[in-house]
């Protein structure tokens, strides 16, 4: 065994025999870290002592690999249709949105299918005992452990051979082997590497918080997103209940699926019908207020988009975008403009998602269009009609995936008018009391809506 110093990016995890003020690989300044570590001498490879062997695809056996459920009906969509025995699963969020509380109602449940070691390396266990009253928890198989050695972990998961294992958090961890702090990209990806093989090797589904950074990825290598099996990201804004749970990384279902919750005074509840909610407090026509049929995982949701477009008091006009992508809006802007013939070059435009949801789909971009020319024109959209589709750069309307089930989600809600791509239109089911209306550009669909 030899000491030896290198110095490692923070943000991306590269290493470094000298220090560097820039990453080469990641551009970030300042990211660079003094770690020592303990190299085995001679570094050679030791060839394996495994006896797998290659096996037939059709021979490879899947039994037992039931899915395991939280409770959360939510949660377990996201995850795919519930936690796989052996799996490791990555939650991040901000501090204070609801992690460890949605961890601890999860873990009520899986208490009933077999026991559950819940870390608490942040807070003592007397907290977690306080929440859990607060949640209503009461006597499940869960044992709880104040401890951030992961050594000491480890072993207790070996003898308590639990079914599920909790790691709160992942950054307060930390192992002996390593010289540097605990949090720093060595300490994660040394700590999230064991607990991968203890995931693994003992069929123990394992969850680890993770913190996010400022600018909202997980803190530590992005070496920790590629060794876990699920990644989620918990997401809310601190002035609604309203969370939100998105699974960006998952090899046991579909990614960019969504589950929501509200954090309610007793612990969070899940919510089945988000639509409704989204649109709970939608003002009555109230110009540049749309409804858009966007797509999330395999669900579809209606939500309201709010623009502004007022007279700038100075040269600059802002451009702010709240909920969805800032160059996407500005890219709609300019089409707005070139191909409809709407001068807003001297307009402050304020766009903002309704209840603090995210979307990033392009089947929005009408409605942002929409949206904006209401504000803009100062005329309401009808309350009961819906828009959905792509827009390109000539000002054209394409087609877009799943249209079957935005409209069926609009007239389940209600809606009695749909604005949609033409290319959409071709058999597709029109549910009785809704109006289909085809369009093939924005200017068609705006001339639909406010002639
Ligand atoms: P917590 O789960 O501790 O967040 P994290 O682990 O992501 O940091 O949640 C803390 C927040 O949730 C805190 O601001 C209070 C709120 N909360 C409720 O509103 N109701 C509850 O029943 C609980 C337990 C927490
Ligand atoms: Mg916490």
């Amino acid at each position: 065994m030899k000491q030896k110093t290198i110095y490692t990016c923070q943000s991306c995890g590269l290493q470094s025999p000298k220090w560097l003020g820039r990453c080469p690989d990641c551009q970030t300044w300042g990211g660079l870290v003094e770690e020592t570590v303990t190299v085995a001498k001679g570094g050679k490879t030791v060839p394996s002592a495994s006896t797998n062997t290659p096996q037939r695809l059709i021979d490879v056996s899947v039994a037992g690999e039931d899915r395991m459920c939280s409770g959360f009906g939510e949660f377990d969509r996201v995850l795919g249709g519930g936690t796989v025995p052996g799996s490791l699963t990555l939650i991040g969020g901000d501090p204070g949105i609801g992690k460890s509380t949605l961890l601890l109602q999860a873990a009520e449940h899986w208490g009933v299918l077999g026991p559950v070691l819940y870390v608490t390396a942040e807070e003592s266990v007397r907290q977690v005992k306080l929440r859990a009253e607060r949640l209503g928890i009461g006597a499940t198989e869960l044992l709880l452990l104040a401890e951030n050695a992961l050594e000491t972990i480890l072993e207790r998961v070996r003898e308590l051979r639990p079914a599920f294992l909790v790691i709160d958090s992942i950054q307060t961890v930390f192992t002996q082997a390593l010289e540097s702090a605990p949090g720093s990209v060595s300490q994660v990806r040394e700590c999230a590497g064991k607990l991968m093989q203890l995931a693994k090797g003992e069929g123990v589904a394992t969850f680890l918080v993770g913190h996010v950074t400022k600018d909202g990825a997980i803190a530590g290598p992005r070496m920790l997103e590629h060794m876990v099996d699920t990644v989620l990201y918990f997401e809310g804004d601190a002035g609604h209940p309203y969370r939100i749970l998105r699974a960006v990384k998952n090899r046991f279902g579909s990614t960019n699926e969504i589950g929501v919750f509200e954090m309610k005074d007793v612990g969070l509840a899940e919510v089945p019908n988000p639509s409704e909610l989204f649109l709970a407090e939608r003002p009555q026509d109230a110009p540049g207020s749309v409804v858009v049929a966007s797509i999330e995982g395999t669900r579809p949701i209606l939500v309201e988009l709010q623009a502004l477009v007022s007279g700038t008091a100075f040269g600059n006009p802002r451009r702010t975008a709240m909920g969805i992508d800032a160059n996407r809006v500005s890219l709609l802007v300019a089409v707005l403009e070139k191909k409809v013939g709407y001068t807003l070059l001297a307009q402050d435009i304020f766009l903002n998602v309704a209840g603090g949801v995210k979307i990033n789909e392009p089947a929005v971009d009408l409605g942002v269009v929409a949206a904006l020319a209401s504000s803009h024109l100062n005329r309401a959209v009808p309350a009961r009609t819906v828009l959905f589709g792509e827009i390109g750069l000539a000002g054209e309307v394409r087609a877009v995936s799943r249209s079957e089930l935005r409209v069926k989600e609009a007239a389940r809600l209600g809606f009695d008018r749909c604005l949609l791509p033409a290319g959409n239109l071709k058999n597709l089911d029109r549910p009785t009391g809704m109006t289909l209306i085809g369009v093939r550009s924005a200017e068609e669909a705006l001339g639909h809506l406010f002639d």
